[in-house]
Order: structure tokens, then C-alpha cells, then sequence
């Protein structure tokens, strides 16, 4: 159990380190001011129930209660240390798990830390007006749940920082409090995580489509040869299911609510939809393009000295890498990688080493896959024509083999110009976020009540039923 007296809760025996205690301390009032400058707008006075962790074993890790949200106890977490874990993979296999960062491989583990610790932040800010227009007091807690664990796993990447880094760590520390999502000067370090968030499917999006980007990298971060690194991953994941439940199950009853509308109308032209006040599948789809196509850029490119050594040097492995029957090494193996060579998207064999961020991507793909298949059947069970689908890993990319083309959704090397006459069907325009934001003009809070435009879920929140008071106002 974690003691809740402790200015900091945590079960890393912080008490011991007084030095570290008071760095931490003393970063603990920036990070709340940035919470109230940045974080969920004028929330600050909410009674919200919440849930805290106050264990890391796998049965009752939580407990559900009212929280005003600058009183959360944001804490430091680590699953509990098995003395005989070794480093299982890359070069450095089967020495003990380092407890300590290598000297060699100092600065690239705090900059693997800093990037993954940067998204945490940038989401709650991406996120921040979106209290202001909820369709219902359930999603409105939901939604803080999300906005207070990622300023938890930030605590969890700044207490590595200062615990394991020294000065450098706690420079990069105020440095994460320092970027602002989409600000023009100091933004966030990945490209997603400066894009705005404007409503309510963007964000069950996101947290679908990017939340999920985070648990594959918080997956191979937790294989790390570095103990603590992986010990804190971990933990994370745990949170991280609920934010991807969010999102997947916003998107599905957002889909549920068009369905049972167009059916109950004999409706299917998105105008006749749009007129009921519900959101068009086709309009979904182009969500469903920008946010898969932004997110599977987080990856990196496809060919990647840089994943080579993360993984060599036994720092970042693989998606369940102990799980994976071969030498983890990958000295000889080869995996697939797409290349556009004039008009035709060619696969060519390389090492399977540098060819990682393309393998997890792939991995990321399957599972967003099943994901939309879910959705699917709520439309195939209304009986409406209608499918969603991943575009082509080429559509839209930025970053990758694929940047710099113009691929279609269905994966055909396009002009410029003939690309830039189909983006309308294919990306959310100017007006598609214009009329989805038009659904959104102000929060819907009464008891069990629900916007028009989304289905109500299956249940509440630990077993409370829908009309519960999931925030108070005050
Ligand atoms: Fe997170
Ligand atoms: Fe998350």
C-alpha cells in the first residue's frame, strides 16, 4: 500500500534520499502551476470522482473517491523489483538488469525519458478547453481521469530524471514544464502532440488512436535492461488501458448514436444525417484518416540507426519481447519495409534490426485494426451499408519512406495535384469540424444525460449508475 501521508506518495522509499525528496519538492509547486495555468479550464474548483492509485499489485490497485483535481495525489510508482531480471535482448543479454544507467548510455536514455515524458503534458494541454462542452457529466469525469494519470506518468518520467540524471535530469525536468502543445517557440517535441484537439471526436480519437502509440512505445520501454525505466512503464500501462477504453468506446457509441438515427429515419446521405443533429459516418472516416496517419508518424522512420541501437545496446525492445521465439539479437534477420519508387509501392527486405520502429508500427496497425472491427459491427448489427477502414500506411505520412509522396487512402502514388483534389473526401475539412464543433457549443451536465449526437454507455464508472453525480460543480 501506498502511504498517503507523505507529501509525495510513493513506494520507492523516497523518504530515505533526502536529496532527491527535496528536488522533487521543490519541483512539486512548478508542476502545480503549471496543472492550474495549463491544465482542464476552470475545473480547478470540481469535486470529481476519481480514481487513485494506492498500490501496484494487480487486484485493487485503486480506490474511487471526490477529488478536487490540484489535490490529486500525483505519485511515484514503480511495480515491485524481481532481483533475478536480466537485460533480454541486444548485446548486453543476460547480464543482470542494470539498477543504475550504464555510463555509455546516459544520454540517450534520458533523451528516450524526455521524449516519452513530454507527450505526457501535451496531451493535457491539447485537451484543456474540451471540459467546456462535454456531452455528459460521465464523459466529463472520464476525460479528467485521463488529464490527471497523464500528469501522472509525467511524475513518473521526471522522478527518473532527477533520481538518475543529476543536474542534466533536472534541467530536463523544468524543461517539460517549460513547452506548450502547439506554441510556435518552445513546443512539444512530437508532431501529434501539437495538434490541436478541437472536440469531442478528436479526443476519443486520440485517445484511441494516440493513447494507443503510447502504450506500444510504454510496451517496449518496459522491456528495457534499465530496471527502473521498465519497472515504471509498467505501471503506467495500467492507467493506460482506461485512457484507450475511453477512446474506443467514445468513437463506438458516437458511431452507435448515427446508426440507430439513420435507421430509425431510413437515412444514409450525410446532409439527411448532419440534419439530425448526429455526426456522418463519412465525416468519422476522415477523422479516422487524420488521426491514424498523425499517430503512426510517431513511430519514426521505417529504416532507423537509431532504433538499431536502442535495441543493441538493450535500452528499448521489442512489443512483448520475451514472448518473441528467436536469438534477440537480430544480427541475421531481415523484416519488410515499403518504398515508393516512381509510381509503384515496392517492399524490400532489410535488417530487421534498423527496420524496428516499421516492425512496431506494425504491431500498432494490427491491433488499431481490430479496434475499428469492433466499431464495424455496430454499424454491420444496424444493418447500414456503411464500413470504416484504415487508409494506407502511406497515406499522409510525414515522416518515413512515405513522406513526401502523395499516396492515396487505397494506396495509389498520386500527383500532387490529384492528391490535393481527393484531400477533401479524405481528411476533415475546414467545415466538417465547423459543424462537428456546431454540436458542441456548450456542456451537457444534468444526471444521465446525454448529448444527441453520442449513444449513452453500457454502465458507469465503478459500478455507480449513469445518473451518479460524477463531478460537482460546487
Ligand atoms: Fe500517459
Ligand atoms: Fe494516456
Amino acid at each position: 500500500m501506498i502511504d498517503y501521508t507523505e507529501k509525495i506518495p510513493n513506494n520507492v522509499d523516497l523518504g530515505r534520499d533526502r536529496v532527491l525528496q527535496r528536488a522533487l519538492e521543490h519541483w512539486q509547486p512548478a508542476y502545480l502551476s503549471w496543472w492550474n495555468d495549463v491544465g482542464p479550464n476552470e475545473s480547478h474548483g470540481y469535486d470529481v470522482y476519481l480514481r487513485t492509485a494506492i498500490s501496484v499489485e494487480p487486484d485493487g490497485w485503486a480506490k474511487f473517491g471526490y477529488v478536487k483535481m490540484p489535490e490529486y495525489r500525483w505519485g511515484v510508482f514503480l511495480q515491485p523489483q524481481d532481483p533475478n531480471r536480466q537485460v533480454n535482448f541486444g548485446t548486453n543479454k543476460g547480464q543482470p538488469a542494470w539498477q543504475e544507467v550504464p555510463g555509455e548510455y546516459r544520454s540517450v536514455l534520458r533523451r528516450i525519458i524526455v521524449t516519452q515524458g513530454d507527450t505526457e503534458p501535451a496531451s493535457v494541454e491539447q485537451q484543456r478547453m474540451l471540459g467546456l462542452s462535454c456531452p455528459s457529466m460521465y464523459d466529463l469525469r472520464n476525460i479528467f481521469q485521463v488529464n490527471v494519470e497523464e500528469g501522472r506518468h509525467l511524475w513518473a518520467m521526471v522522478y527518473l530524471l532527477h533520481r538518475y540524471f543529476g543536474r542534466d535530469g533536472r534541467e530536463e525536468a523544468e524543461a517539460l514544464l517549460a513547452r506548450r502543445s502547439g506554441d510556435a517557440d518552445n513546443p512539444r517535441i512530437l508532431g501529434a502532440f501539437n495538434e490541436p484537439t478541437p472536440d469531442w471526436l478528436a479526443f476519443f480519437m486520440f485517445t484511441f488512436f494516440t493513447d494507443r502509440d503510447g502504450k506500444y512505445q510504454l510496451c517496449c520501454l518496459a522491456e528495457s535492461g534499465f530496471d527502473p525505466l521498465a519497472r515504471t512503464c509498467r505501471f503506467m500501462l495500467t492507467e493506460e488501458a482506461h485512457h484507450m477504453f475511453v477512446g474506443e468506446t467514445g468513437v463506438g457509441r458516437i458511431v452507435q448514436r448515427t446508426c440507430d438515427v439513420m435507421k430509425e429515419h431510413k437515412i444514409s446521405d450525410p446532409a439527411d444525417v448532419r440534419a439530425m443533429g448526429v455526426i456522418d459516418l463519412e465525416t468519422m472516416q476522415r477523422y479516422v484518416n487524420f488521426h491514424f496517419s498523425v499517430t503512426i508518424d510517431l513511430y519514426g522512420s521505417d529504416v532507423s540507426s537509431n532504433a538499431a541501437n536502442y535495441y543493441t545496446s538493450g535500452l528499448k525492445g521489442r512489443f512483448e519481447e520475451t514472448k518473441i521465439g528467436d536469438d534477440h539479437l537480430l544480427a541475421d534477420a531481415e523484416y519488410p519495409v515499403s518504398e515508393v519508387i516512381g509510381d509503384k509501392i515496392v517492399t524490400k527486405h532489410v535488417s530487421a534490426l534498423t527496420a524496428l520502429n516499421e516492425r512496431l508500427r506494425d504491431d500498432y496497425i494490427k491491433e488499431v485494426e481490430a479496434g475499428v472491427g469492433r466499431w464495424n459491427r455496430i454499424i454491420e448489427k444496424a444493418g447500414i451499408p456503411f464500413r470504416l477502414r484504415l487508409p494506407h500506411k502511406g497515406f499522409h505520412r510525414a515522416i518515413g519512406n512515405f513522406a513526401g509522396h502523395n499516396i492515396s487512402v487505397d494506396g495509389i502514388v498520386m500527383t500532387k495535384e490529384q492528391w490535393e483534389r481527393h484531400a477533401p473526401e479524405w481528411l476533415p475539412s475546414a467545415e466538417d469540424y465547423k459543424y462537428v464543433q456546431s454540436l458542441m457549443s456548450g456542456r451537457v451536465v444534468e444526471l444521465g444525460k446525454f448529448a444527441n449526437w453520442i449513444a449513452p454507455p453500457t454502465r458507469g464508472v465503478n459500478n455507480q449508475p449513469l445518473n451518479f453525480e460524477y463531478v460537482r460543480f460546487n
